[in-house]
């Protein structure tokens, strides 16, 4: 079977490499030119565990072809970007320019009976408004799928084979179509529905997990108000059978569950009035914490901090929508001098060595729980900084092992340490 993938990047790059190994025939579209340039030398613009060795082998057999242009296949998958559209104003609108540029591209080769599969997290309606694109064009005899993707960066190549998939078509016709399509490459389940349930099976996902985030950071918000911890509420509650709240953190990043929720508040603004509160609760969870931090570190004559962690969350190098740069540009407002440090991100034009970064601080934040930050030794950091305060709001170090080296520990949603 032939296949041609619209968009190669974290989603499209792992898919394709995964189809060309189940044995379809590849053809890769991208429109950067500097990741076609990546990949006509055989590299990988990505980082993902395996996904290099894998690119190479596929690349060498010739399963998959990258190029600017596309070329008939049977099935035509888009896994372009679905942002929001830029300078709006109130609640933020996704932008689907991308995902009809890559119609625009199908509409050029597409032949009657050809497969198009959306796959870009997309707002309810997406893949009818795609099929009235390309019928606007003059392609009125394509099958039309939508199937949401809900890999973890880290284990997408493993992900991309073992997760279960949900497959809706606008037709049962291409559902059928698009779930044998899935069949080639998934050993997980594929769950046939419609299209339309399909997108909203995606944006429920998401908007679950941030809703449930922005409760526990508005607990630990209530509690920082009074003498408990926020941990052993949540440690304590979750004894009961049926509950089991999250853990407050610095706020909530990445291109899905800080983006997805607002596709479905687009869609019904009206009645999504608790997805819209639980969004700006996340939003707004970095200022808080920083307001919190600066009156304190001013409160002891304190104005120079050093950040460790800059990702959305541990071990990937990736800052989108990350909470870690909001709670740094809160505090940098305050008058709070920050030095960023993220080992994981190479060149980065704003960061420094995580020695540099303590070398002057008063204040140790780690803004993400990254491995190599749990794997610092305390007694060797104590020697290297004067610091003797350390903000851990994503819980990520061994806090008795700190405190016995001499430094002390400030947590969220709780009071002890924070007396100003
Ligand atoms: N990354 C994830 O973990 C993840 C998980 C689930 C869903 N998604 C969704 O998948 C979609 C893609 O995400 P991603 O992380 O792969 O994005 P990405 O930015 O890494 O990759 C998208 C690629 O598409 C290319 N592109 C843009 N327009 C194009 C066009 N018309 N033709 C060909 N190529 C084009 C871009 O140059 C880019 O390389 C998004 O809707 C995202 O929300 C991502």
């Amino acid at each position: 079977m032939d296949l041609c993938i619209y968009g190669l990047g974290y989603i499209g790059l792992p898919t394709a490499v995964v189809c060309a190994e189940a044995g379809l025939h590849v053809h890769g579209v991208e429109i950067s030119e500097t990741k076609r340039a990546c990949l006509a030398e055989g590299s990988s613009p990505i980082e993902e565990p395996g996904l290099q060795e894998a690119l190479t082998a596929c690349l060498q057999t010739g399963r998959l072809k990258v190029s600017a242009q596309p070329t008939q296949a049977a099935v035509h998958l888009v896994a372009v970007p679905t942002p929001f559209q830029a300078g709006g104003r109130g609640d933020p609108q996704p932008d689907l320019s991308y995902v009809l540029a890559a119609g625009d591209a199908i509409a050029t080769v597409a032949r009657p009976h050809d497969l198009v599969i959306l796959e870009s997290t997309s707002p309810p309606g997406a893949t009818e408004k795609l099929a009235k694109h390309l019928q606007g064009l003059g392609c009125d005899q394509l099958l039309y799928a939508y199937c949401p993707e809900r890999v973890l960066p880290g284990h997408i190549l493993r992900e991309l084979v073992e997760n279960d998939r949900v497959v809706g078509g606008l037709s049962p016709e291409a559902t059928e179509r698009a779930v044998e399509f899935y069949r080639h490459f998934v050993s997980g389940e594929v769950l046939a529905t419609t299209a339309r349930t399909a997108e909203y099976v995606k944006l429920a996902e998401n908007t679950f997990r941030d809703i449930n985030i922005a409760y526990a950071n508005e607990l630990a918000m209530i509690c920082e108000r009074d003498p408990v911890d926020v941990a052993e509420v949540i440690t304590l509650a979750n004894r009961h059978p049926r509950v089991q709240i999250l853990n407050p953190g610095i706020g909530v990043g990445g291109h899905c569950i800080s983006v997805d929720p607002w596709f479905l508040v687009s869609s019904a603004p009206q009645q999504a009035e608790v997805i819209r509160q639980a969004r700006r609760r996340n939003d707004g969870t970095p200022v808080h914490l920083a307001k919190r931090l600066a009156a304190l570190m001013k409160a002891r004559g304190f104005s120079q901090a050093a950040l460790l962690g800059v990702a959305y969350k541990p071990d990937v190098d990736d800052d989108r929508e990350s909470p870690a740069w909001h709670f740094a540009t809160a505090l940098t407002k305050l008058e709070i001098n920050v030095a960023v440090a993220d080992p994981l991100f190479v060149d980065h034009p704003h960061l420094v060595s995580t020695q540099a970064a303590l070398a002057q601080a008063e204040v140790i934040i780690v803004g993400a729980g990254h491995s190599v930050f749990k794997a610092l030794e305390p007694e060797h950091v104590a020697g290297w900084t004067q610091a003797r305060l350390v903000f851990d709001p994503t819980a990520s170090l061994d806090h008795q092992r700190w405190s016995e080296a001499g430094f002390h520990i400030l947590k969220v949603g709780n009071q002890t340490g924070w007396d100003v």
